[in-house]
């Protein structure tokens, strides 16, 4: 184990500091900057193909979900074609109608989590085209969907899942911009793209190598019995998946809420025993955030500020901030210190980060 550790204390650590390179074979070779497009012949699609997809539905379970919601997000933004997310764990038992012009895709690192085999297996029997997105080659849902895009994140052992889920969103933008492309995505915005994933490793590393602070941040906070994850569009996957990161390895009960479903009743829960970490993106959103963060600090609540955006000093009680990159791109980045300050948390309440107390790495039971 101390051979494979590689001097890191547990999965998690090594996994998260794995992220750039992770990130890096995900895009090798994939990325075409003459053309400003991505090229995923594992899909096994042509560009008539591709230009008749009129929607995309992501299928998943827990973070895989969320890594979805964040590729529809990004279908949306850079192909202009309806996107959309749900759990796997749901959809065979809803008598799903299949549309034939929707690409499904079913996500999955460990492509053995039973709930979106079944969910594939519906899709199929009603005659839906679905691919995979999975990190682990040879498994079921890989083999079921036969075609795809592979993670490439190497093997991950930690239960909370941080460098597959990673190259989950890498992947999608690819997707997205190759579904822009054959539309009307223009030439430089795709280049704009291209040149803004090229830059993510070199992010990514200098995000998870400068942590102290966050660990800081994570052992003020470590009392808190609970927490609210807050975010707007590119930012509400985000929160969701900080929450699920934050309960999984510390036991810390957070919920994540749309930053404007708020003031229609979690507000009231707000008090100095009630921190908010709200995902603030620099978009054209920054204002309504920065709005979020006062009514929260109104009535009491401490905040901690996840940003790529220069915000109004004293504004929030504790500040993280990540490089700026392209906008569309932005949840990808703004996830890696959520996975740093679940870490530290649950570091700081002793926790198992690797093996937390009721969950296995891959659900293979309904
Ligand atoms: C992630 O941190 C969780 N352990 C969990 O939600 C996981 O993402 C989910 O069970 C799906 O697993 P899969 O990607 O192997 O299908």
């Amino acid at each position: 184990d101390d051979y494979e550790l590689g001097g890191h204390s547990d999965f998690m650590r090594k996994e998260m500091a794995e992220q750039a390179e992770a990130i890096a074979r995900a895009l090798a070779g994939r990325l075409d900057e003459r053309f400003a497009t991505a090229h995923l012949g594992g899909l096994g699609l042509d560009p008539m193909a591709l230009r008749a997809i009129k929607r995309v539905k992501f299928l998943g379970c827990g973070s895989a979900y969320y890594a979805g919601q964040m590729g529809a997000t990004l279908v949306e933004e850079l192909a202009r074609i309806p996107a959309d997310a749900e759990p796997a764990s749901e959809f065979r038992y809803r008598n799903p109608v299949v549309d034939p012009d929707t690409l499904y895709v079913a996500i999955s690192q460990s492509g053995e989590t039973l709930d979106t085999l079944a969910a594939v297996q519906e899709l199929r029997r009603k005659g839906g085209r679905v691919i995979g997105a999975v990190n682990v080659v040879g498994s079921a849902i890989a083999r079921e969907c036969g075609s795809g895009v592979f993670l490439h994140a190497g093997p991950e052992v930690s239960v909370a899942s941080t460098k597959a889920l990673t190259n989950m969103t890498v992947s999608f933008a690819m997707l997205g911009l190759l579904l822009g492309r054959v539309r009307d995505l223009s030439a430089a915005s795709g280049q704009r793209i291209v040149a803004g994933l090229r830059a993510l490793p070199e992010r990514v590393a200098r995000i998870v190598a400068e942590d102290a602070e966050i660990e800081r941040i994570a052992k003020r906070f470590a009392d808190a019995r609970h927490m609210f994850f807050l975010g707007r569009v590119r930012g509400w996957p985000v929160a969701r998946e900080g929450a699920q990161k934050l309960k999984e390895i510390s036991y810390v009960h957070a919920e994540a809420y749309q930053a404007a479903e708020l003031k229609h009743g979690p507000l009231a829960l707000i008090d100095a025993e009630m921190p908010s970490v709200v995902i603030v993106p620099d978009d054209e959103l920054l204002t309504k955030n920065i709005g979020t963060i006062e009514q929260i600090r109104a009535r009491g609540g401490p905040v901690i500020a996840v940003t790529n955006a220069d915000l109004p000093d004293g504004l929030a009680d504790e500040v993280i901030r990540v490089p700026r990159g392209e906008p569309e791109l932005d949840p990808i980045l703004l996830t890696i210190p959520l996975q740093l300050l679940a870490y530290h948390t649950a570091k700081a309440l002793g926790r198992d980060i690797d093996k937390p107390r009721n969950l296995a790495k891959s659900v293979t039971v309904e």
